[in-house]
């Protein structure tokens, strides 16, 4: 009894029922984690060009959205901030009234119980477009780390209920841990952007947070997308700093390196199907070229098959009515 024609795998693939029992993955709801962009001002509703479907929203927008959101029973989102006011130094990060923070106030207020998590880095603020203090032309990995403390803090104040540096710099997730802890928020996670690679899957992201860099790139902080020791080595470090949840970022072409963390550390796994990754799937499903829902579903699947536990992905809305 050790092959064909007694072995045929194919007697479990006869009906949905029994697909269903021997099923090894499974996407929900409540597995994933919406992104918004908020913009200061007022009425604001402004379609994101390469992210059709996507809007940057006014705080005053926002209450009727995060309904949705709830309703859908997505438990998180997680919020980028557009200023209108950028500096070397990304001031509007980390003021009080800052756009991200008057977004918390209104989201909290309109649905206590969704999860609110940040975005903690300083691109979408700084007139540079970089994720960090600049120093002759280097982003400055120690200045930098204040700034991002102070950010994290700024959005905890204001009632964030989980914080999510993307940063890269080394050691922000302990600059953040001992902020947060040395101010009572002893109880509040740090979900880190742990294996963040430097990609071109993020271009539609830029143009709708205007932060793409205004000279060089992101690859003196951001990881070599050849590597997979390294992400590992950037997990071991996040994870020792005081990480709550870590991060692997892009998804669907990192999907190894997704793997790689779930088998080496125990604990739980994002990852961020990014804005190109959306881009890719809309603009071809817009000329009927494959169907939506089906790739859609797929590529969460797989997602989730190499390893994570959490997905952050522009399609939660749409995942959620068809799950
Ligand atoms: C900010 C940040 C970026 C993304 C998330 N946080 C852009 C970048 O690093 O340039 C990308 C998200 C996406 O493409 O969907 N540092």
């Amino acid at each position: 009894m050790s092959g064909f024609p007694q072995l045929r795998l194919r007697r479990l693939r006869r009906s949905e029922a029994l697909r269903s029992l021997i099923r090894e993955t499974e996407v929900n709801v409540g597995d994933l984690i919406y992104p918004l962009f908020v913009v200061e001002g007022n009425k604001m509703k402004q379609e994101i060009s390469s992210m059709p479907g996507l809007y940057r929203l006014s705080s005053d927008l926002l209450s009727g959205e995060v309904e949705e959101i709830a309703s859908l029973g997505i438990p998180a989102i997680i919020l980028f901030g557009i200023p209108q006011k950028k500096d070397e130094v990304g001031s509007s990060a980390y003021h009080p009234k800052g756009v991200v923070q008057q977004a918390i106030r209104a989201i909290k207020k309109a649905t206590p119980e969704l999860l609110v998590i940040t975005d903690v880095c300083l691109c979408e603020y700084t007139s540079h477009g970089h994720c960090g203090v600049v120093v002759d032309g280097y982003v400055d990995n120690d200045k930098t780390l204040e700034l991002l403390a102070k950010t994290a803090l700024s959005h905890t104040e204001a009632g964030a209920d989980m914080v999510a540096p993307s940063d890269m710099m080394d050691g922000r997730v302990k600059a953040i841990r001992q902020a947060l802890d040395g101010n009572g928020f002893q109880n509040i996670p740090i979900l880190a952007y742990a294996a963040k690679y430097a990609s071109a899957f993020y271009g539609p992201f830029r143009e709708a947070a205007e932060s793409a860099p205004q000279f060089g790139d992101r690859r003196s902080y951001q990881m070599d997308p050849p590597n997979w020791r390294e992400a590992l080595r950037e997990v071991e470090q996040d994870i020792a700093e005081g990480a709550d949840i870590v991060m692997v970022k892009p998804a669907l072409p990192y999907l190894d390196v997704i793997r790689k963390v779930r088998d080496t550390f125990n604990y739980p796994l994002a990852a961020y199907s990014v804005s190109g990754e959306y881009a890719m799937i809309k603009a071809a499903a817009q000329q009927n070229w494959l169907d939506e829902r089906g790739v859609v579903l797929e590529m969460l699947t797989a997602i989730k098959r190499a390893g994570a536990d959490i997905i952050i992905s522009y399609y939660a809305k749409e995942a959620a009515r068809w799950l």
